[in-house]
């Protein structure tokens, strides 16, 4: 099996196509139901800010290994608005669509490892990683 997968997303179904590569993709590595949740969970979450906020981008999800661990990285890309203030997103609760706000800070529960690159006006390119145990 593909241990890497790129979506494109433009509309919903893509974001129900990229949940499921990511629980393809997080089975074939060994992760246990509740961390696939996880993952599957912080997939959608990006892929609805992409399809909500840039109109398109892509989430591409693969194997990752850092020393002797093994993970699963998720990259949601998008050349949309940006994020102009990267620490307010990040508070429960912030929203600029009156969305519930726990998309992001969610993502960074789920997952080891967060980062978000973004510039207003170039876009935003967000990395998140799970680690098998
Ligand atoms: N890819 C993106 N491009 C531009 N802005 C984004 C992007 N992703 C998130 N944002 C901004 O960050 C804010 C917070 O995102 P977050 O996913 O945490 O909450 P939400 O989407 O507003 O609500 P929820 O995800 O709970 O339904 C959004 O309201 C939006 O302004
Ligand atoms: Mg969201």
């Amino acid at each position: 099996m593909n241990i890497q997968s790129c979506v494109e997303v433009r509309n919903e179904w893509d974001i129900v196509k990229a949940r499921q590569s990511g629980r393809n993709i997080a089975k074939e590595l060994g992760f246990g139901t509740v961390d696939q949740a996880r993952i599957t969970t912080a997939i959608s979450e990006l892929a609805r800010n992409i399809y909500l906020y840039a109109g398109k981008g892509e989430v591409s999800i693969e194997r990752t290994e850092a020393g002797s661990k093994v993970g699963l990285k998720i990259v949601a890309a998008d050349s949309g608005p940006g994020i102009k203030d990267i620490r307010r997103v990040m508070e429960d609760g912030f929203t600029t669509s009156g969305g519930l706000g726990a998309g992001l800070p969610g993502v960074k529960r789920l997952m080891d490892e967060f980062t978000i690159d973004s510039k207003e006006n170039e876009g935003t390119n967000i990395t998140a990683i799970k680690w098998l145990r």
